[in-house]
């Protein structure tokens, strides 16, 4: 976010050297993170694997199952039939689940289709579980593709505030990914709670048995009222925070720690002799 932001003062000539430097400081932190990103959800798709195998089935949106020792296809785009247990088109990669899951050709266990399950023990929505995991995983690979070029720019010198301004399409790539962390958290929380129904503990307790006993429509009226609080705020958080990016920032104000005032006028101590009786003192 702050990236897209910096990048939208650089694009409109404003304060490009402070947001150059800005700009520079987020990517530093972004390389970072960007890697770590995939590999962590790698190890959450390893443990999705292992122990609520009808997530992993539902993400890949998928019916039969392929066995262990044997290579098998990932499904990179697919139009999931529920009622039909079935996709209704679908474009695979030849051999890649193997290596997606395990980096190797071959899988070590099988990967269990959908219908190994009866309908009342896998999640439903297959579809919505299917397509947040590819808008997930997406964006991570599209932001980690966006670090590489920017330390390539980085490193040619294009970063340097008299040549940043001219990168356009580069600044413009920042600015669209602005918001894409965000959808990638709610796509993940998507894989990860509609994704392990019709549990809450997967395996153990139904949400079914889970659900509050409480009336519906008092569950309608708190939803209703954090509706209501979470669209003001999200309003007036737009709302002020647009007004903030459009004034910019005071470039005149001294930077925190360095201002040669004290916040408090202090004048240094001096020393007062004791002059109570030496008894009293005791
Ligand atoms: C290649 C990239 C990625 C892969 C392979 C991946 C994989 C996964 C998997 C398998 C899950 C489900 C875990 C579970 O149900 O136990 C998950 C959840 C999640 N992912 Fe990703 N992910 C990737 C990128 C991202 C990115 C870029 C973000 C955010 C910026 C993100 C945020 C999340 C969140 C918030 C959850 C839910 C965690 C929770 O509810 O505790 N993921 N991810």
């Amino acid at each position: 976010m702050i990236g897209g932001i910096s990048a939208w003062y650089i694009l409109n000539n404003r304060h490009e050297a402070f947001f150059a430097r800005s700009l520079r400081i987020v990517l530093a932190a972004a390389i970072a993170v960007t890697p770590l990103q995939i590999y962590i959800g790698h190890l959450s798709a390893e443990q999705v694997y292992h122990y609520q195998p009808t997530k992993l089935a539902a993400m890949e949106a998928k019916w039969e199952t392929s066995p262990a020792g044997q290579p098998a296809d990932w499904s990179l785009l697919a139009l999931p039939d529920e009622s039909g247990e079935k996709n209704k088109w679908e474009i695979t990669i030849p051999n890649a689940l193997g290596y997606i899951l395990e980096f190797k050709p071959k899988l070590s266990e099988p990967v269990l289709g959908l219908k190994e399950w009866q309908p009342s023990d896998r999640p439903r929505m297959v579809g919505l579980i299917y397509y947040s995991f590819r808008i997930m995983s997406g964006i991570g690979f599209f932001l980690a593709g966006l670090m590489l070029w920017s330390i390539l720019q980085w490193l040619l010198g294009n970063l340097s505030p008299e040549k940043i301004a001219q990168q356009k399409w580069f600044l413009r790539t920042w600015i669209f990914a602005a918001p894409l962390g965000y959808i990638a958290v709610e796509s993940g929380w998507i894989v990860r709670c509609v994704g392990r129904q019709p549990w809450t503990l997967y395996g153990q307790i139904r949400t079914a048995d889970a659900a509050s006993q409480l009336p519906a429509s008092n569950v309608l009226t708190s939803l209703t009222l954090f509706a209501v609080v979470y669209s003001i705020l999200f309003v007036s958080t737009l709302y002020f925070g647009s007004r903030i990016i459009r004034h910019g920032p005071n470039l005149e104000l001294p930077v925190p720690g360095l201002e040669n005032q004290p916040a408090i006028e202090t004048e240094p101590a001096t020393f007062v002799p004791n002059q109570r009786p030496v008894e009293a003192q005791q």
